[in-house]
Parts: structure tokens; sequence; C-alpha cells
């Protein structure tokens, strides 16, 4: 039985098997339409969500199966103080896969070390956001064609956006792909997603805080929201929220078929008027985002019915117990009682470090 936490739980060669399946359901949908007949989904959403929880419940639905949802942490058990723990194993007594989506930092990958199904991390704080890459990665290959060689931009929040570093991930296991990294200075790429992503696979990156500065070399360019939710001090999200608005005269410069996408709920990033642009892909990138849900369901559930033992996550190798403690406020350690505080090493030689396995914060 395996969990979706990271898109690095994943492997290249089973993202894009999850590109083919969509494919295929794109062209072939009555073939998929009753596969998890008498199959249900529980989405467990602790954090605002329009698509991503529509996306989900869509693809179970248009597989034929059931959908179990709680709507939001103020109408579940999680307002009486229940873990997520708990949460996940109660939840596995009635559902037969979990979408999750949770404030803290690591709250799926708890979630997934305590079901007993499988459980798909649709987004954990300002960590990662693995489905959201998936629709990323159908969308780019539908529209280019190809991963390697592509000169990808990132603008807005590199700092708090997951979706960013998930497909900075993803993107880090092809060949020639050149990262142009966007922000304001506050809202810089972690250094984790340099040390792990970037660094290991030689990517090519510059980093920048003028959008216009690249835009005539990028293939992709792909805008984010100033994630207000995960500031703690108002002032700063007032003083860069409107960093970066993309206009038709600053996508004038860029190349015909560059593409812009967004993984939504847009503010003021994008002007409307772009939306009229053929280059604009960010509602084809919604679309997108419910087929590899689907496939991913499918793959899932199918490897669920296999065996119930369960595959090793990415981020549970080389376990550290009881040395370390996180003190991250965003963390799942900070909320969830009597947890066990795991870092893990990562890195080589003088460059060795200790993350915590749930948000990868270094132990001091
Ligand atoms: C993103 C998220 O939740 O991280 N939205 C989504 O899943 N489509 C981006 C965002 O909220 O800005």
């Amino acid at each position: 039985m395996r969990s979706v936490n990271d898109i690095l739980d994943l492997t290249r060669g089973e993202v894009e098997e999850l590109i083919s399946v969509a494919l295929d359901i794109i062209e072939n949908p009555k073939k998929y339409s009753e596969k998890c007949k008498g199959k249900k989904l529980a989405t467990l959403f602790f954090e605002p969500s329009t698509r991503t929880r529509l996306s989900f419940e869509a693809a179970m639905y248009e597989l034929g199966g059931n959908v179990l949802s709680v709507p939001g942490a103020s109408l579940s058990s999680a307002a009486k103080g229940e873990s997520v723990a708990d949460t996940a194993k109660v939840v596995s007594c009635y559902a037969d896969i979990i979408a999750m989506r949770h404030p803290k930092e690591g709250a799926a990958f708890v979630a997934a070390k305590n079901a007993r199904i499988p459980v798909i991390n649709a987004g954990d704080g300002g960590h990662c956001h693995p489905t959201q890459t998936l629709a990323d990665m159908l969308t780019i290959f539908r529209e280019k064609g190809r991963f390697d060689g592509l000169t990808v931009g990132f603008c807005g929040d590199l700092k708090y956006g997951r979706t960013v570093h998930s497909l900075i991930n993803s993107l880090s296991r092809y060949s020639g792909v050149k990262l142009v990294l966007i922000s304001p200075e506050e809202l810089k790429l972690p250094e984790y997603v340099k040390r792990d992503a970037i660094v290991p696979n030689g990517m090519e990156y510059a980093e920048t805080s003028v959008l216009e500065e690249f835009m005539p070399e990028l293939d992709v360019l792909y805008m984010t929201r100033i994630q207000q939710e995960r500031f703690s001090d108002a002032a700063e999200y007032q003083r860069l929220k409107d960093s970066y608005i993309l206009t038709a005269d600053k996508l004038a410069a860029a190349k015909k078929d560059t593409i812009v996408l967004h993984p939504l709920p847009r503010v003021n990033e994008i002007s409307v008027k772009v939306d009229d642009d053929a280059r604009a892909c960010y509602f084809k990138q919604v679309e997108n985002g419910k087929y590899m849900r689907m496939a991913l369901i499918l793959k899932l559930l199918e490897d669920a019915e296999r065996t119930k033992v369960k595959t090793p996550l990415t981020c549970e190798k080389g376990l550290v117990y009881g040395k370390h403690r996180c003190n991250n406020p965003r963390c799942i350690t900070s909320q969830e009682q009597e947890i066990e505080h795991i870092f893990r090493e990562a890195g080589e030689g003088e460059n060795k470090v200790f993350r915590c396995v749930y948000c990868e914060k270094e132990a001091d």
C-alpha cells in the first residue's frame, strides 16, 4: 500500500505513467467510469479549498466511486481537539482512500503513518502539494510536449508557495531544465529546496526580483499568489501583496509559445485581460488536475488491493530519533500531542544536516 506525501514518493517513471493514464482517460472516459465502483474517497480539508477538493471529488465520481467529505476544520472533530493521527485511524474505518489538506506542515505524513488506507497529501501548510504538481506536469506535457531543456520562471511567493516546491522537485528529475526564481527578498525559495532539489541535480538557476528581466527566455511562467495565511506579520503581507502583476504589456515581451500557469486562486497576480491570450493555460491546468487525480486514485487503490504492507515514504530515509526537537510553529509537531520528533540526515560530508521529517526545518 502506498501513500503520496511528496511528489518524490512517485518516481519520474510513475509520474509519466500517470500522465499516460490521464491522457487515456481524456480520450476514453467511458472505459474508466466504473473503475472505482463501491470505493469511497474521504476528503479531509482543514484549510480553505475550492479547486483541489472539488477536483478530488469530481475525479472519484467520474471513476464511479463515492465521496465522504469533511468540509472544514470547524465542522469536524478537529475543532474538539482530535489529533490528525486519531482522525486518520477513524476515517480508515469508513473509507478506502483519503485526500487531506491541513495548515500544518507534515500533517499528511502523520495521517499516512496512522491510516490503514492510502493517504494523498492535498497540501500541508507551506510545505508541499504533490497533486497540484501532477496537474502542472500534465499541462506542461500537453502544451510543450516535453520537460527536458525548458526554462521555467517561478514568480511570487516562493517561500510559502507549496506548489512551487513540489514542481521544482518534479522538474529536477529532467535534464537541462533552467529555473528563474522571481520573488521579493523576503519570499525567496527556501534553502532546503535549493539544497535538496536544485544543487544536487545540477540545475541551472537565476534569482531576481524583477518579473520582466528574463521574460523573453521563459518557456513556462508559473505565477503564484502571495500566501497571506502563512504570514505572521500582517504589515509584511500588506507591503508584499502587490509585488507582481502580470499584465498583457509585460507578457508582450515573452515568446509566442510561452505558457502561463498559476495554481489558482488568483488574487491580482495576473490581469484578467491576460486570460484571452492563447498563452494563458491556468484554466486548462484546473481541468488537467482532475484527470491526474483520477489516475492517481486508481493507481493507489489498485496498489492497496495488492498489499496492505506500507511502502516507506521518501522522507523516511536515514531517520534519527530522539536527538533533536523541531521548533517550527508551522510544523505539525507544534500541534499534535505526544508526536515523536523525528529528523533525517540530508546532504553529505560538511553539508550534512538534520531535517525535521514533517516540515524539513533544519535542527538547531
Ligand atoms: C494552491 C494551494 O492551495 O497551495 N491552490 C491550489 O491547490 N490550487 C495555491 C494557492 O493557494 O495559492
